[in-house]
């Protein structure tokens, strides 16, 4: 969920609903708002995306006031209805509350308001915060040490951001695990889930920690713990710019983000690589003593960052010769895995708040191992919580379907991988030398493949009225496979399914049909010949079996051509690296089956870009 809250001199609505408009990203079930205007508290919630809300508020206005709060939410208790939808009010109207996460103990807080009286109108948890607050305001009159004495009976994951109407030059905020960030301006001071809310009026931020409770004044800005101590905050600047977070020209955020893809690529790599080719990735803070003694790398990560994980244990495991797991967050943590001192997990996460993969890091670290986050998003809570950070520089991604993030998620990753190797002495062949240079150059090859891809658009347009498309890879072309079957299901809404080729004949070829699309990956010819030979064999099996097939292979690899139905060509690269190029055309394939199927690129349907709930 997303939220925002604003106190000063503009109005509240126009910067709450602009600050909203930013992080729909993150949920856009429905939407609400609360301003204090003329004494009293006046709010407005709709269910569905901020443009139903945007047009309630045409046709209902609210009065103008000064200060506000809103959300857009993902949800999680309760369907996306009216009624559910955020700010949830006392009763009689006088507390408006927003919140993200989960308050496990709320049906036990629900039960005791009842008993006391409260009518509850919603299914909600944050309703009872509502009235929890309005109780405890009416004792002690003051809206933050209220939110201190109730935060301190909730359980659960929770940021909830609230405004009292007896208190109207106050927005109170408090914070556990879900983001948090205030913006600090002149004379008016703004809270939201992501400094994009904001970075329009102000650029000086401050991020509030773990267990924080934050007044908000137009001048003062006071933070303290539950108990109400004041409490250490870390004050930044933020250095995106604003355009940063616009279209800029483009139909979609997505259609944006890919085409910014050399460009964060080249980000990532900026600095981190000398002129003679040793890498130096002077934020992996554990000390190269430790790292010479891991004995077993864990990659932990959900969705889109799984698969770049995925790709991390081919090259882990072939530069480094650790062993390398990878494995998805939410199952990592939940079966008791082995960890130790000796064990280095790497989080990978574009947004830096997935809970599941929160979760999985809290686990290692108690467990002793060493965590190494490779994260997008500065300040936020999974890199706080590691040993240490790589930071991708993709830049804010606000398309759903991570596109640039994953790419520099890659990148992130070979960085890594190649620099475990330098570190414990892993004999520096020649091959890791050319793969260095040929990394620091990729950027080149994503734009070569960028200003290619016309005919993947039309392919993809011609097929908007299929039902299933497969997509086949094999060695780091099988999560590539997957990435680009996640990618259709994301944004197209068709069954798809990415299968290592290898696998073909174990199972899935029951599934080919005539005309069936099946996209395959082939490696690149180069250096393991056997790996590509067994694909074109998998591609004729296809074939004679009615599949349509879509190649994706190397630019002159003459021997997939008489098999490509349709043949897409990206530039040659080392093996391990081909997914930087691979994936490209997998991104444009998906965002155009989508916009030819009339479905919203940006903002597909139940899903939202950072998932802060297990
Ligand atoms: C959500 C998004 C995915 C993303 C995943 C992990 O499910 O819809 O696109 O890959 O979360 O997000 P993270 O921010 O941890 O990379």
């Amino acid at each position: 969920c997303g939220i925002v809250g604003y106190v000063g001199g503009r109005s509240a609505l126009d910067v709450v609903l602009a600050g909203l408009r930013r992080l729909e990203y993150r949920g856009y079930d429905s939407a609400g708002v609360a301003v204090l205007a003329d004494g009293g508290l006046a709010a407005a919630k709709k269910a569905g995306k901020l443009a139903n809300l945007e047009k309630e508020l045409a046709d209902r206005p609210l009065p103008s006031g000064t200060t506000g709060i809103g959300h857009t939410r993902w949800a999680t208790h309760g369907g996306p209805t009216d009624a559910n939808a955020h700010p949830h009010l006392d009763n009689p109207g006088r507390v408006a509350v927003v919140h993200n996460g989960i308050i496990e103990n709320f049906a036990a807080l629900r039960a005791e308001l009842a008993e006391r009286g409260h009518a509850l109108a919603s299914e909600t948890d944050t309703e009872v915060v509502s009235h929890l607050l309005s109780e405890a305001f009416s004792s002690c009159g003051d809206l933050a040490e209220a939110m201190r004495q109730v935060c301190r009976r909730l359980e659960g994951a929770f940021t909830l951001v609230a405004v009292h109407a007896d208190d109207p030059d106050v927005v109170v905020g408090a914070r556990r695990n879900s983001p948090l960030v205030v913006g600090v301006g002149d004379g008016e001071a703004f809270l939201a889930s992501d400094v994009a809310a904001f970075i329009a009026h102000t650029r000086e931020a401050v991020e509030l920690g773990q267990d924080q409770v934050v007044e908000l004044r137009r001048d003062a800005v006071t933070v303290t713990d539950f108990e109400g101590a004041p409490a250490d905050v870390r004050a930044y600047h933020v250095d995106w710019d604003a355009s940063a977070a616009e279209k800029g020209g483009y139909d979609y955020f997505m259609l944006k983000e890919i085409a910014e893809q050399p460009k964060a690529v080249a980000d990532t790599l900026l600095g981190r690589i000398d002129a003679s080719g040793s890498l130096t990735l002077d934020e992996v803070r554990i000390p190269a003593s430790v790292l010479r003694e891991v004995d077993k790398v864990v990659v932990v990560a959900c969705g889109t960052a799984f698969h770049a994980g995925m790709i991390a244990k081919y090259a882990i495991e072939h530069w480094t010769r650790i062993p390398c797991e990878t494995e998805l967050a939410s199952e990592f943590r939940y079966r008791d895995p082995i960890l130790d001192q000796r064990t280095l997990v790497i989080a990978i996460s574009q947004s830096g708040e997935t809970m599941d993969t929160l979760m999985a890091l809290r686990h290692a670290r108690e467990q002793g191992a060493k965590v190494l986050a490779i994260c997008n998003t500065n300040g936020s809570t999974i890199p706080r919580e590691s040993d240490a950070v790589l930071y991708t520089h993709a830049g804010p991604e606000v398309a759903v379907a991570s596109t640039k993030a994953f790419l520099t998620q890659l990148v992130a990753c070979y960085l890594v991988a190649l620099y475990l190797g330098q570190v414990r002495g892993t004999k520096w062949g020649d091959e890791i030398q050319s793969v260095i240079r040929e990394l620091d150059g990729i950027g080149t090859q994503v734009e070569e493949v960028l200003e290619t891809m016309e005919p993947v658009r039309e392919l993809a347009r011609s097929l908007a009225g299929k039902n299933t498309v497969l997509f086949l890879g094999r060695h780091v072309g099988y999560p590539v496979a997957l990435e680009g079957a996640l990618k259709l299901k994301e944004l197209a809404y068709m069954h798809a399914e990415g299968f290592a080729a290898g696998e073909l004949k174990h199972g899935p070829i029951a599934l080919i049909e005539d005309d069936l699309p099946v996209v395959v990956v082939v490696p690149s010819p180069r250096g393991r010949s056997v790996l590509h030979d067994k694909i074109v064999s998998n591609i004729q099996e296809i074939r004679a079996r009615g599949a349509r097939t879509i190649v994706i292979a190397e630019r002159g690899d003459e021997a997939v051509r008489p098999y490509a139905d349709h043949l897409v060509e990206i530039p040659a690269t080392p093996v391990l690296l081909q997914p930087l190029v691979a994936t490209v055309p997998l991104q444009v394939f998906a965002c155009e089956l989508a916009t030819a199927r009339g479905n919203e690129v940006d903002q597909p349907r139940n899903l939202a870009k950072s998932v802060t709930v297990e």
